[in-house]
């Protein structure tokens, strides 16, 4: 080696320990310092540390956290249930603390060990989230948690996601796939968008050809798909299993061509419709005056209900466009009947406000602050899904590779920046059941396109739904955010690099 290259060899030699050292993974010791998403209520720090390894034990005081205790052995590798020895953490109900309600939790780490508690099994799989959020995702052989105490639990009952299935189908897999993403940030609703214009989704064994001919295509003319009860079932346990409740949506009157295309009689002039590929909204509707439409829509909650075990049947009912006011105030009320007699409780997006709705019935602000005050006047509890702050399938701005922009351009820190209280002056506090992010697929085709507009904007809406106001804080979140990018990465999940986050800090 000449000197040229001896120094040359040194050079990138000081470069590689520089940028290795820079690159290292820095641990928070004071356990208030952590990245955690969403940020937890109260969190102080006591100065210590424990010591897990990568064999990790787990115990359970009660025969209820099994589940809870499975789910985390399987995806926190090298765990194991303890069999006499301490266990490094410990599972426990009893948590004595009427204010963590249902799905709080109290998480103790000491010199001697991890205990989480909670009133019930839910809050405990919470504070399991949490502990997965404190174990870096390339932890080496002893992972070392700086102690202190964790007590959590969130603002609102409802946090939630929706997908529309049905512009594009997303077949069981991908579904879990994003059942796992609201799951590791504490999200416990999946509001699943199972029919529309371009395709009917869910298995009605009384109309076969929903299925057969609603279900065989989607935006773009692909071959479209649709699960099976059974496959839906399937779904339905998953995301029990990870505490989070499908609330299942048949959109209605409008948005139904799939089904006007599958059975003449849903139609006004007795014809069959014509399938539809593309991406227009406001153009269909079921024929309001007819009993048939009634039946149909009966056998259809029947079949919904009995595979739903969630309290929630949610009905549409946006954007009828070509259904006249009148008849579209009759039939919201002669499906809320239908709903009511199946023991389900209706949600429906804003629109169903000019109806007459029972005061149980849910009302999801998309669109029209107008609609939600009126339900709120009514007493209704409102979901919170403001199109111009929450819709994923908006652009983060105007270079984004897909996504709309109609309702605004949203970057990471406009989805995030918003306060459910402020959105919509005219609701009271008290009448704000939750907040929830949908994501329509006109232009979303499969699961790199989800990740790449739900990743990273998801875990501001879950810290939205979760954390108390006063917590919550832009300059602060983007940099908690930014430690995330390991977890996306190690989770295969494509996300969107957004200029408005230094994803250069990764201390998580
Ligand atoms: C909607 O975006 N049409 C609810």
């Amino acid at each position: 080696m000449n000197l040229e290259s001896k120094y040359s060899y040194a050079f990138v030699l000081a470069l590689a320990i520089i940028l290795l050292a820079s690159c290292e993974t820095k641990r928070p010791t004071n356990l208030a310092d952590h990245n955690l998403i969403p940020h937890p209520v109260e969190i102080s720090g006591t100065g210590g540390r424990y010591l897990l390894d990568r064999e990790a034990t787990l115990q359970i005081s009660d025969p209820s956290l099994q589940g809870v205790a499975d789910y985390f052995i399987e995806v926190q590798s090298g765990m194991k249930m303890a069999m006499d020895q301490k266990a490094d953490i410990e599972l426990a109900l009893g948590a004595n603390d009427e204010e963590l309600g249902e799905e709080g939790y109290l998480m103790e780490i000491t010199e001697y060990g991890v205990v989480i508690s909670a009133n019930h099994p839910h809050g405990v799989f919470h504070g399991l989230q949490t502990l997965l959020q404190l174990i870096p995702v390339n932890a080496e052989e002893l992972v070392e948690l700086a102690t202190g105490t964790i007590r959590d639990y969130p603002r609102y009952g409802h946090r939630g996601s929706m997908l529309d299935v049905s512009r594009h189908f997303f077949g069981v897999e991908d579904v879990k796939r994003y059942i796992d993403f609201l799951a590791a940030y504490k999200i416990n609703v999946l509001h699943l968008h199972l029919t529309d214009d371009q395709g009917w989704r869910i298995e009605i064994k009384s109309k076969p050809e929903l299925t057969t001919i609603g279900g065989s295509t989607e935006v773009g003319g692909g071959a479209g798909g649709f699960y099976t009860q059974k496959q839906y079932e399937d779904i339905v346990q998953y995301a029990a299993d990870r505490f989070i409740t499908i609330v299942p949506e048949i959109d209605l009157p409008g948005h139904t061509q799939a089904a006007l295309a599958s059975y003449a009689e849903l139609n006004c002039d007795g014809q069959v419709g014509e399938l539809y590929t593309g991406t227009e909204v406001g153009f269909s509707t079921l024929c309001t005056d007819s009993e048939a439409t009634y039946e149909f829509v009966d056998a259809v909650i029947q079949e919904l209900e009995a595979i739903t075990p969630g309290p929630y049947i949610h009905i549409g009912g946006d954007e009828s466009h070509a259904t006249e006011k009148e008849d579209y105030i009759y039939f919201i009320s002669r499906v809320q009947q239908i709903v009511s007699k199946h023991g389900k409780t209706m949600m429906g997006w804003d629109e169903i406000a000019q109806g007459e709705i029972e005061k149980e019935t849910v009302v999801q602000q998309w669109n029209s602050a107008g609609n939600a005050s009126k339900a709120a006047e009514n007493g209704n509890r409102i979901i919170l899904s403001p199109a111009k702050l929450a819709y994923m399938d908006m652009k983060y701005d105007s270079t984004s590779r897909i996504g709309y922009d109609w309702a605004a351009l949203i970057e990471v820190d406009r989805a995030y920046n918003w306060d459910p209280d402020t959105v919509n002056a005219t609701v009271p506090a008290e009448l704000i059941y939750g907040v929830e992010a949908p994501l329509w697929t006109e232009t979303v085709e499969n699961m790199k396109d989800i990740e790449y507009l739900v990743f990273p904007r998801l875990p501001g809406y879950a810290e939205i739904g979760w954390s108390p106001q006063s917590l919550r804080n832009w300059e602060e979140y983007r940099s908690r955010l930014a430690a995330h990018a390991p977890r996306f990465e190690s989770a295969g999940i494509e996300f969107y690099r957004s200029p408005v986050v230094d994803w250069g800090k990764k201390d998580n």
